[in-house]
This record gives structure tokens, sequence and C-alpha cells, in this order.
């Protein structure tokens, strides 16, 4: 059973993780759903007077404004946890998919890349979603012209992408996803599909990648990386569509603030811009993100 410092811990890593990634209301809201079921079960525990308050009213949804300063306390500390974390290496995802702290997570694929696929400007081939999360895009972007392949670092997420597919039945020579880290996964740990070019030539190398609240996810440092791999695994004249979200100025994160200027910076090596514009949005994000689509250079 839970003990009350565990409790609090859990609701915490909750709140802290949910609350860049949405609206504070909701995170509250999450917070709050979360408090109440856990007071319920450790009431006879408590012996601190601000959880015994808390459990007093658990068939309520209202958190009490002493937790709530304690929540709000930790959201900076434990952004810089799961940040740090990654940057170690460790694989925070996982722990954050174990928990269903999936914020993000919108359960459909992104308007923006429907928009897309709908005006046929989604290149046929081979296409890659790095951080495909749930899976939804891959969904969308699966054609008999396209195999889309995702890569998850969580497996938890990529058992969950593997039940998506099944349930949208999706046929297994149109998608895929492998559980690895987008920059050390190598071609033998792709399916057949995604290496074989229409001509039936073998090639690591992707027609198109599709990078949404991936790039994000990172740490800023590893910025010059991310856009090494880019250029490593998209093929000469294909497409890199980048969903820039946050735009901002923000330091903390996950989600770490972007700027159009700052993929321009990192990309203009490799890539020719073909367009940065607004674009499609889920209503929480709208004003928040740009479309940007980028052609790699010969
Ligand atoms: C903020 S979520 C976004 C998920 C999805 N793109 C979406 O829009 O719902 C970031 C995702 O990237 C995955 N991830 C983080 N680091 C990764 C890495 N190095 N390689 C592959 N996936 C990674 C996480 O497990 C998580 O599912």
């Amino acid at each position: 059973m839970m003990t009350n410092r565990t409790m609090l811990a859990a609701v915490q890593r909750v709140a802290a993780i949910a609350r860049p990634f949405q609206r504070p209301a909701l995170a509250v809201a999450a917070a709050s759903r979360k408090m109440t079921l856990a007071s319920a079960s450790t009431i006879s525990l408590s012996n601190s007077s601000s959880i015994a308050k808390d459990s007093a009213t658990a068939s309520t949804t209202k958190i009490s404004p002493d937790i709530q300063a304690r929540l709000d306390m930790d959201k900076k500390t434990m952004q810089s946890v799961i940040a740090e974390s990654t940057a170690k290496g460790e694989n925070a995802w996982e722990q954050m998919w174990q928990e269903g702290a999936t914020p993000w997570d919108k359960g459909t694929a992104s308007p923006a890349l429907v928009k897309l696929i709908n005006e046929d400007r989604i290149p046929e081939g081979r296409v890659l979603v790095p951080g495909c999360g749930g899976g939804y895009d891959l969904v969308a972007l699966a054609s008999p012209t396209r195999f889309a392949v995702g890569v998850d670092i969580s497996p938890t997420a990529v058992a969950k992408v593997r039940e998506t597919l099944s349930k949208h039945q999706v046929p297994g020579n149109q998608a895929a996803v492998i559980a690895a880290d987008f920059f050390t996964f190598t071609e033998s740990d792709l399916p057949a599909h995604a290496t074989t070019s229409a001509d039936g030539t073998a090639t690591p190398q992707f027609d198109a990648i599709f990078d949404y609240t991936f790039k994000c996810a990172l740490p800023p440092a590893w910025r010059p990386r991310w856009a090494a791999r880019m250029a490593e695994l998209v093929r000469p004249g294909g497409t890199l569509v980048t969903l820039m979200y946050p735009l901002g100025d923000h330091l903390d994160g996950p989600p770490f603030a972007v700027t159009p200027d700052g993929y321009r910076e990192l990309l203009c090596d490799a890539f020719d811009e073909i367009e940065v514009s607004d674009c499609e949005s889920f209503p929480a994000r709208v004003g928040r993100e740009k479309l940007g689509v980028w052609k790699r250079k010969a």
C-alpha cells in the first residue's frame, strides 16, 4: 500500500510532468483526481494534518492550498530532473508512459499532418516518425504507397502503438514501430520495408521524416545532434517536416521552447527551406506552433 509520502510523490510526479504540456487547469485537475483516489486508500495512515485535512475532503476533487503550493514548488525541480535524467542517457520517458503521465497524447493524428496528407504533400515511400508516442500519426501516414515507421525509446509506448495499428487494421506492409533510440538505431533494427527503396535498392535513408513534439522533448544541448541525425536519415532530395511546438523563449522544459530561426540555424547546412508557415493545430496549441518543410540538399 502507498504511504502518504509516496502518494504525494506520485501526485507531484504526475502534476509536474503533465503541467508543461497542458493548460494549468487540466494539470491541476489531473493531480486532483490522483490525489482523491490516493487519499481514499491512505486515510487511516495519515498523521500529518495537511494530509488528514485533504483526506477528509477525499470525496471532492478540490486540492488544498498547502498541497498545491508544494506541487507548484516542485514543478521546476521535477522538470529539471526529467531533463537531467534524459541528458544522462536514462529512459525517463518509459517511466512516464508506465505511469500514464502522457498529457501530450491527443489520441489522434496531428491536424497539420492530416492536412498535408490530404493535400498530397507528404512523399510516398518510407516515412520515419521519431518519438512517435501513441502512433496515431503512423495510422494517418500508412498507405499502399507509403510505409510509415515509428521509433520510440519507450517499450510501453511501442506496445501501445502496436495496439493502435492493430485496432485501425493497418497492414504490416504499411506501417511498423520499433523500440529504439532515434540517435543510435541502425539499419538492422528496421523492418525490411523500411530499408528498401521503390526501385528495390537497399537503403537506410528515408524519403521523409515527420517530427512533432520530439525535438522539443530533447535537452536543448542535443539540438545539433538532432539536426545531424536528420541529415543522416533523410535521403538527398527527401523531405523533413517539422511541426514546430512550442513556439516561445521559455527556458524550462520539456517541452523546451523552439523558434523558426532556431530550426533554420540547425538545418541550413543540410536542408533547403521550402516553407515555414501557420498551420492547423490542436485547440490548446493554436498560435503556438508553425509548420516547417525542408528539402535535403543533394
Ligand atoms: C512529448 S512525446 C511526443 C509523442 C508524439 N510525437 C506526440 O506528438 O504525441 C515525446 C516522445 O519521444 C519519445 N522519445 C524521447 N526520447 C527519445 C529518443 N531518444 N528516441 C526515440 N524516442 C524518444 C518519448 O518516449 C515520447 O513518446
